[in-house]
């Protein structure tokens, strides 16, 4: 069994708002994906890397890379969406398994990508063969289902079964594949929900704090303070 991680870049980072895209915003001194990357390499379970950037920014990505002193890895072209970029970055690979991550997740630990891909092995069952695994974390808000244009609260949503979702999430290859070459709209913010609609199984192991998604500037903050305190 072989495994490959798909490090998904390719985004523009609207909500961001910095110059460049959001992978290549740094977080004490280097690029997001830099860090992400370090993290997949660092798994014992992952065998290749296959990066997804924007269409000009191979050369970027590449020099990003030799200056963090880490090796090549195939750097592909993404697309418009988050699933057309993990559509080419799945084409990229003969691997087995995936398991799909994103940049914008930079403190995600090794340890965490060895779990997912373990949990996979076990939940995989050959007469369920669509199956997938991912980390999450139980919602810790009180959350409230909304009437959108006067912001009314409908009513409050019982939090207790509600996880958040994180990466990487874990494929056979082939499942994955499948599931996208029956994708119509592909705005989809992430792939288990592509299992889900084929009728497959996706179970949730537990996710890490501090592999939270940087989003917005505030986010950034939080991850440089993270790593100076180091907890
Ligand atoms: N992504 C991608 N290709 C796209 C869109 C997103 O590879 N066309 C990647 C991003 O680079 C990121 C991950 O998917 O690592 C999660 O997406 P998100 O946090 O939404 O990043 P962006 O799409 O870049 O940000 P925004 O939605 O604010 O524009
Ligand atoms: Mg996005």
């Amino acid at each position: 069994m072989t495994v490959a991680a798909v490090l998904v870049a390719a985004g523009s980072g609207e909500r961001f708002a910095a110059a460049a895209p959001k992978a290549f915003v740094e977080l004490a001194g280097e690029p997001l994906l830099v860090h992400a990357l370090r993290a997949l390499l660092g798994a014992a379970s992952i065998d290749e890397v296959v990066v997804v950037v924007g269409e000009q920014r191979r050369a970027q990505a590449a020099a990003a890379l030799e200056a963090a002193g880490l090796p090549p890895a195939a750097l592909v072209a993404g697309g418009a969406t988050r699933a057309e970029s993990v559509r080419s970055g799945v084409a990229a690979t003969a691997a087995d398994v995936v398991a799909v991550h994103d940049a914008a997740r930079p403190l995600v630990s090794p340890g965490l990508v060895d779990r997912v891909v373990a949990a996979l092995y076990d939940h995989t069952d050959t007469s369920h063969p669509l199956s997938a695994v991912a980390p999450a974390l139980a919602v810790v808000d009180t959350l409230k289902l909304v009437e959108p244009t006067r912001m009314q609260v409908l009513h409050t949503i019982d939090r207790r079964a509600l996880w958040a979702v994180q990466t990487p999430q874990v494929f056979a290859r082939r499942t994955l594949q499948r599931v996208h070459r029956r994708l119509k709209v592909t705005t989809a913010t992430d792939d288990l929900v592509l299992v889900e609609e084929a009728g497959g199984r996706v179970h949730l192991i537990e996710g890490e704090r501090r592999n939270f998604k940087i989003t917005y500037p505030e986010d950034l903050a939080m991850a440089e303070a993270l790593l100076r305190t180091s907890c």
